[in-house]
């Protein structure tokens, strides 16, 4: 397989109303490799939430292609969108989203549980293991998410976004509800992942955190500004 992760060419966003048009993206060129690890950052408005979202196929362009791993991801319906979406992107968010109810175990076993092809709870506990492992947490396993930390609950967010093996890692602020030494632990884990090869694209306001990336892509008024290494085609 190619190692390009994402490639899009010539994106654009437009949002339209009855009486306004909203030009959010324009002229995006975007390749992400395996193990980059990119950073968008830019001020507010400028575009960063309505890229990630087209990223993560949970919104649709209005002009150009977008191919994940190779395969064109550009026109598809809503049920083919999920189903890459469910097999190809890990999102993590500020807010977590984290399932109070479960255990840390059990969400972050939810992806697997819900592929096509449920794995068996053997390969489940091997793999829900080996992600806890991966961000420290392990000791929480049987642990309820509103008895941890903040940055322990993004945390384990991080492990179930990693548990089903996704082609890319897309992150929406997430140090944005956490106080500075979790969000510092956060961006740690970030950086571990990445150095073992997971590919990240994350959205960030805080500069120190954008310079951390291999490659920093900023935008303004929804295109990309300056593209100092090799995350542009
Ligand atoms: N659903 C929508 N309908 C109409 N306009 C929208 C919609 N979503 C976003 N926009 C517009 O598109 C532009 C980009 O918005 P976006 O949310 O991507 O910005 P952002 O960079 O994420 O900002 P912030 O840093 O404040 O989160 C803005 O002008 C916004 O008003
Ligand atoms: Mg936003």
């Amino acid at each position: 397989m190619s190692d390009i992760k994402i490639k899009m060419n010539n994106i654009s966003k437009v949002f339209e109303t009855d009486e306004l048009e909203t030009h959010a993206l324009q002229n995006i060129n975007i390749t992400i490799k395996a193990g980059d690890y990119v950073s968008i950052s830019g001020p507010s408005g400028c575009g960063k939430s309505t890229l990630l979202s087209i990223l993560g196929l949970l919104d649709m362009p209005s002009g150009g292609e977008y191919e994940i791993e190779g395969v064109n991801v550009t026109d598809l319906s809503l049920d083919q969108a999920a189903e890459i979406r469910n097999s190809k992107i890990g999102f993590i968010f500020q807010s977590f989203n984290l399932i109070d109810e479960l255990s840390v175990f059990d969400n972050v076993a939810l992806p697997l549980r819900y592929k096509a092809k449920v794995p068996s709870d053997k390969e489940i506990a091997t793999r829900v293991a080996e992600c806890l492992e991966l961000v420290g947490m392990s000791h929480r396993s049987s642990h309820k998410p509103n008895q941890l930390s903040g940055g322990q609950q993004q945390r384990i967010a991080i492990a179930r976004a990693l548990v089903a093996k996704p082609a890319i890692l897309l992150v929406d602020e997430p140090t944005g509800n956490l106080d500075s030494k979790s969000g510092d632990q956060v961006m740690d884990v970030l950086e571990k992942l990445n150095d073992n090869g997971t590919t990240i694209c994350m959205v960030t306001h805080d500069p120190r955190y954008a310079d951390m990336a291999k490659t920093q892509l900023r935008l303004l008024d929804g295109a990309i500004l300056t593209t100092p290494r090799l995350a542009t085609a």
